[in-house]
């Protein structure tokens, strides 16, 4: 075996053993993107895949699950939403299928939902916007945290993966397992957060091109041709009208959701319609626009919701293939330091 496999199952073995996996890699749950085939086709692979729950009702979680494990006997994970409104009973799904990882999304989670998953023995991973809310969120029983930073595809918060991962990592690794999301396209990245104490990296915009999602092939193409800085972040106009910050590619539905908001904030202005309505009419604007651009292939009105590492995806590769390009990105940098560390096999795989 490597030496330098070694070093880094030596950086990232409290994440695999804490996810039970190969590699402490999760594939960062995806609405309409992490269904059971991306999810089955990452933990087969050795990382550990995520169901993206988004807004499906409990039985169809259920069903998404059992499709899951028909085509994997591997440890994955499932995302909830923490807004939504049978949080409760999606719980209850995952209890009932004996899923051992969920991973709470979308704003804070109550310390009821975090005790309702941990009652039924699966451990409970958390989004942590900031060192403050990772130490609530920690006191309020996370078994481990996400950071993601504001380079990553979809939701975002403000702060960039770098400094984050340099507010929350040192105080909060010798805790709890934390995992670095946001921006990671390359094994060299990956081996720099978990040298500075993360168990582990989520990437997403990485796993959208594997053969084995089941993405749309004109969604697949938009990432294949965007460069990093074709990934921009929506744009707020109006500091009365806020706009969740969401990372796409930019294309006509952008441009177009400018034009929406300048729009209603005029016709709220004239006083023909009110504050309420006129947000809602922002907000209803991407209502199942991601659901447009991944299953029915729309990539010019819906979202290409995508992150800056977007850039990086070149071509469509299996999950495996991708694994261990990232594994063996990894292995080559510790192997770079370290000539002598280098064994004959050090350019035939992974192990
Ligand atoms: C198309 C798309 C959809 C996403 N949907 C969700 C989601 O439903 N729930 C969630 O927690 N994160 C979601 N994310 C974020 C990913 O889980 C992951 O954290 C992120 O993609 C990591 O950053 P990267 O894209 O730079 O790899 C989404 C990301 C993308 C690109």
């Amino acid at each position: 075996m490597r030496q330098a496999y070694k070093d880094l199952d030596r950086l990232w073995r409290r994440g695999r053993e804490f996810l039970g996996c190969e590699y402490a890699i999760l594939g960062g749950a995806m609405s309409w993107v992490s269904e059971r085939h991306l999810v089955a086709a990452i933990s087969n692979a050795g990382g550990f895949g995520v169901l993206a729950s988004g807004s499906m009702p409990p039985h169809l979680l259920e069903a998404e699950i059992a499709a899951t494990k028909a085509l994997t006997d591997k440890p994955f994970g499932v995302n909830l939403i923490t807004m939504h409104p049978e949080l409760d009973a999606l719980i209850d799904v995952c209890g009932a299928a004996k899923i051992g990882h969920v991973v709470l999304a979308g704003g804070l989670p109550t310390a009821a939902a975090i005790k309702r998953i941990k009652d039924f023995g699966a451990k409970v991973v958390c989004f942590a916007p900031a060192l403050v809310l990772a130490k609530k969120l920690v006191r309020a029983g996370a078994d481990a945290l996400v950071i993601e930073g504001a380079e990553a595809g979809g939701h975002i918060g403000p702060v960039s993966t770098s400094v984050l991962a340099q507010e929350i990592l040192p105080t909060m690794a010798p805790q709890v397992p934390v995992f670095v999301a946001g921006g990671i396209g390359r094994g060299e990245a990956m081996l720099s957060y978990l040298e500075m104490g993360a168990s582990g990296v989520q990437l997403g915009t990485r796993f959208v091109c594997a053969h084995e999602c089941i993405a749309h092939p004109k969604f697949k193409q938009a990432f294949i041709r965007a460069s990093a800085r074709d990934a921009v972040t929506s744009v707020q106009i109006d500091p009365q009208f806020p706009v969740i910050p969401v990372r796409a590619i930019a294309n006509a539905g952008t441009d177009r959701f400018m034009e929406v908001q300048r729009e209603v904030i005029e016709k709220f202005h004239r006083g023909e319609v009110d504050q309420k309505s006129a947000q809602l009419e922002i907000e209803h604007f991407w209502a199942g626009a991601l659901r447009r651009a991944v299953i029915d292939g729309d990539v010019e009105n819906g979202s290409l919701m995508a992150g800056q590492s977007v850039g990086m995806v070149t071509s469509e590769q299996s999950v495996a293939a991708i694994l261990e390009e990232v594994v063996g990105q990894a292995l080559d940098a510790i192997e770079a330091r370290s000539p002598a560390a280098a064994s004959p096999e050090s350019s035939q795989g992974v192990a």
